[in-house]
């Protein structure tokens, strides 16, 4: 991605050191964080500094690799364990986090006895895992380009941009290849409550490469559909189920069956590691229950009643039959399909 002129991802290793750019100052700074252990990463994805399914993903499988790097000899394999299990516990909706965490920890148990081998293995795999990942996003956005009519208007909800995968986006890799092919797009960028994704990452990702966009409130979609200038809606996902059911950011789920009622095409783009093969239904997908202070305060200031209870699912569930189609890298399918076309 292009930040102020230069090209960054969103997570890298480096002179074994993880490097994140910290999503919880942008766009009011640009502050790159380096970590050194596998503790410093949970905190990361934790407190969002590190937010968004793929990116997770990545920084999961780096700080499982910090891990194995720094892990004593005489109990590599216990202290590899707990790590694995911290990292996964850190956030429970986005697949992309076990699945990233469990993928470094796999290959790199192959190499015990050979510790020293098997602390470089674990480098290894977590760089494959992130350049698959990155490659799976261009190839979504090559895909998906051919989606968009030139003029579309385009409705996004949440951040699936660049600084939410190792790079490129999902849902923001396809607009950005729409833009890139000159198709004359504007995007419609929902604020997000109560972390503002929206508001403050996507926008600032789309004003980077001078994508025509504008941000609304959450509840101002519903306006727009009406008014017919909705063309197409496109977001990420957080986790896709054998029958197409996905989570993705709460307020998802409300844009789709707007989408539905108004006839418009509800797309979601996807990587690989976000489809959970052992998931039935979107039923069985844990949900994240966030502080309810993310509600009630901004920055310093109460904007709510502070006695009030305020309720905060992070993700919601779209059932598969409101959407229209899955963008992965191997094709747009039908979400009932689409688990088994990228698995083949
Ligand atoms: O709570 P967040 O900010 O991690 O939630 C992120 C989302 O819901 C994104 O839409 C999703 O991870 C897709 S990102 C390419």
């Amino acid at each position: 991605m292009q930040i102020n002129g230069q090209n960054y991802r969103s997570v890298w290793f480096e002179d074994g050191r993880l490097k994140i750019i910290d999503q919880n100052k942008i766009p009011f700074e640009f502050e790159i964080r380096e970590y050194g252990n596998y503790m410093e990463v949970v905190q990361a994805i934790k407190d969002m500094t590190v937010r968004g399914a793929p990116a997770i993903g990545a920084a999961g499988a780096f700080g499982l690799a910090l891990a194995a790097l720094y892990a004593p000899e005489e109990k590599f394999r216990s202290y590899l364990r707990s790590a694995r299990d911290e990292l996964i516990l850190s956030r429970p909706t986005a697949v992309d986090l076990s699945i990233g965490v469990n993928y470094v920890y796999e290959s790199t148990l192959k190499f015990i006895p050979d510790i020293e081998h098997a602390r470089q293995v674990a480098v290894l795999a977590a760089n494959e895992f992130a350049n698959k990942s990155e490659a799976d996003c261009l190839q979504i956005g090559n895909i998906g380009a051919e989606l968009i009519e030139p003029g579309s208007r385009i409705l996004t909800h949440c951040n699936a941009g660049a600084l939410a995968t190792v790079d490129h986006g999902t849902a923001l890799s396809v607009i950005r290849q729409a833009h890139k092919q000159g198709k004359n797009i504007f995007v419609y960028v929902d604020e997000t409550r109560p972390r503002f994704q929206g508001a403050l990452l996507t926008a600032f990702e789309l004003e980077q490469e001078g994508i025509p966009h504008a941000i609304i409130t959450d509840s101002a979609a519903g306006f727009y559909f009406q008014k017919k200038e909705i063309d197409i809606v496109i977001t990420g996902a957080d986790r896709i189920c054998l029958n197409g059911d996905i989570a993705n950011k709460i307020g998802t789920y409300e844009k789709a069956v707007m989408a539905w009622v108004h006839k418009v095409p509800f797309y979601i783009a996807a990587p690989r590691s976000t489809f959970d093969f052992s998931c039935a239904k979107g039923e069985d997908i844990p949900i994240e229950v966030r502080s309810e202070d993310e509600i009630k305060i901004i920055g310093d200031t109460y904007v709510a009643n502070p006695s009030s209870t305020a309720l905060n699912p992070a993700f919601d569930i779209t059932p598969a039959h409101y959407i229209s189609g899955i963008i992965t890298p191997k094709g747009v399918f039908t979400a009932s399909e689409a688990a088994l076309k990228v698995q083949l």
